[in-house]
């Protein structure tokens, strides 16, 4: 990922340059949140945007540093919690997190935090598993089914059977959770696999033929008011 030479979206790599989603970065202040091995702040510096990036786990920065080493460019890594950013305030224009905070932190704690970080104006864009993907993976792990295996509510705090939480909230709880802490929604973006596409080579969580009827990922947009 850190090699590829543009950004993508997604398990099935929808390129940004169809979806217009983050626009021109060029000397933006940019936050991505949950960034693992940050390959994704790696494509913004690399077009001009000024980025921070920050994961929880010791070990993904570990791989993220020996990246910037090996690849360029370097930019600073944080080790912290998405919901409790040791940051200023009002520091950045735009906070991206790809399938990061959205599915790994309570939402009721780090959109806040998100907004604390932005500026006025300033944009939160983030990827996550679908909803409705949450509602037809079984808890045993496995793959999305073609039937509803949880219900709507059951999807927003999800706990695995292998071990692990994740949080699927519905689409209006998306939508009030958002402009309970300060943003306006600008636009949900339903990314499905190409037609044609083979199943992503690791993540198993959805197949090609599902993700191309149905969409796997959601891409938010949102302004701090
Ligand atoms: C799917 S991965 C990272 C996504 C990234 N785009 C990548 O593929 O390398 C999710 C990341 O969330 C991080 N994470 C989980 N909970 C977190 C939290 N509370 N605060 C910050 N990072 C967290 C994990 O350490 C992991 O690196």
């Amino acid at each position: 990922m850190w090699a590829r030479p543009e950004a993508v979206w997604g398990l099935f790599s929808v390129a940004e340059r169809d979806l217009g989603v983050l626009g021109d970065v060029r000397d933006l202040d940019v936050l991505e949140l949950a960034c693992g091995t940050a390959y994704f702040s790696a494509w913004l510096a690399r077009a001009g945007a000024s980025v921070v990036a920050v994961d929880l786990s010791g070990d993904q920065l570990a791989t993220a540093r020996r990246m910037q080493r090996r690849r360029g460019p370097v930019f600073p890594l944080v080790q912290a919690d998405a919901e409790r950013v040791p940051l200023a305030a009002g520091r950045f224009d735009l906070v991206v997190s790809e399938h990061g905070a959205a599915a790994w932190c309570d939402p009721a704690r780090w959109l806040p935090e998100a907004a604390r970080l932005l500026r006025p104006g300033g944009r939160l864009v983030f990827l996550t598993n679908s909803h409705l993907s949450a509602l037809c993976v079984p808890a045993g792990e496995g793959v999305a089914e073609e039937r509803l295996v949880r219900g709507q509510r059951e999807a927003y705090r999800v706990q695995w059977d292998g071990g692990g939480i994740e949080f699927h909230p519905s689409h209006g709880d998306w939508v009030r959770l958002l402009r309970r802490a300060g943003f306006v929604v600008d636009a949900m973006h339903e990314l499905y696999a190409p037609p044609d596409g083979g199943d992503h080579p690791f993540y198993e969580i959805v197949s090609a033929a599902w993700a191309a009827r149905w969409p796997a990922e959601e891409l938010w947009v949102a302004t701090r008011g």
